[in-house]
């Protein structure tokens, strides 16, 4: 085991991005954006998630990937290849469905939808989760709307949900994306951790770890919170670190001085 979760008692790395679904801190703010996010698939209806880089908006995913796993109803399609040209789009979209598709755009959008359609008679909703999606080409962003457009635009065979960094809002508002913005039913933004959250989640992740007390002093948290500015990324990376010197110091508990010194070496600068 490492020196450093041996001297403070922890059975597994607290920081680490290796976390399971059932074990992700779910604070209230979180929890709405899944149930929000689950009342939409059950209604198929399509959403878009904004939020700052590291504020969770991926884990909110393998929340909702966990909070629908019980249910047969739907078959969840995860996409974050998404720099690609329209039709390579596709073709990685029906190789995530495992389905096979022709040589041209026309034939793998025709596979992809007899899919979607076999799907339905199975009664069963694909969802289509598409993170980074602020980074998709425009000819691609063009396309989406007409996925969700079956039957004359009467009946939604697949539920859409986009998630990116705040640029993506700014271009589904844009007037030429707004036929598929407007079909975007559920609007919702991950908002960065507030001070509190920041003691909540460093607490929550050590509390998994193996922890049975508090190893980060209030200043300690203060200024990580400051340093991080709500970015769940950052505070991994600043508290791990953080934590390691400590225990090489032979502390018992990770004080301000010491997430001082790592925030000096890392980039975010000192508070
Ligand atoms: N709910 C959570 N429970 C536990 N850890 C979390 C949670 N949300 C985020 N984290 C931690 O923060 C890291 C960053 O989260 P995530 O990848 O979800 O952010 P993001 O908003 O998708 O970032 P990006 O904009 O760069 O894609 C994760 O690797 C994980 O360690
Ligand atoms: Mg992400």
């Amino acid at each position: 085991m490492s020196a450093h979760l041996d001297h403070f008692g922890l059975r597994s790395e607290p920081f680490s991005k290796e976390i399971d679904d059932a074990k992700l801190w779910l604070p209230t703010s979180k929890q709405d954006i899944v149930d929000e996010l689950v009342a939409c698939v059950h209604d198929r209806k399509h959403a878009v998630v904004t939020g700052e880089p590291g504020v969770g908006k991926t884990c909110v995913l393998r929340a909702l990937r966990s909070a629908l796993s019980a249910s047969q109803s739907f078959r969840l399609t995860y996409c974050h290849n998404v720099t690609l040209g329209r039709r390579d789009f596709y073709r990685h979209l029906c190789h995530c469905l495992g389905i096979t598709y022709g040589a041209t755009a026309g034939d793998v959008f025709l596979s992809l939808s007899k899919h979607v359609e076999e799907l339905t008679r199975e009664r069963t909703l694909p969802v289509l989760l598409i993170d980074e999606a602020h980074m998709l080409h425009q000819d691609t962003l063009d396309h989406l709307h007409i996925l969700l457009n079956y039957s004359w635009d009467s009946r939604s065979l697949l539920s859409l949900i986009m998630i990116g960094l705040p640029d993506l809002d700014e271009r589904l508002t844009k007037r030429r994306n707004r036929s598929l913005y407007s079909r975007l039913h559920h609007r919702l933004t991950i908002d960065p951790l507030s001070p509190s959250d920041t003691g909540d989640y460093v607490r929550a992740r050590l509390t998994t770890a193996g922890a049975n007390k508090e190893l980060f002093t209030s200043d300690a948290i203060g200024i990580l919170h400051e340093a991080a500015s709500g970015s769940l990324r950052d505070i991994d990376r600043v508290a791990d670190k953080a934590l390691r010197l400590s225990a090489r110091k032979k502390r018992k508990l990770v004080e301000r001085d010491a997430v001082q010194a790592v925030l000096r070496t890392d980039g975010l600068g000192a508070p």
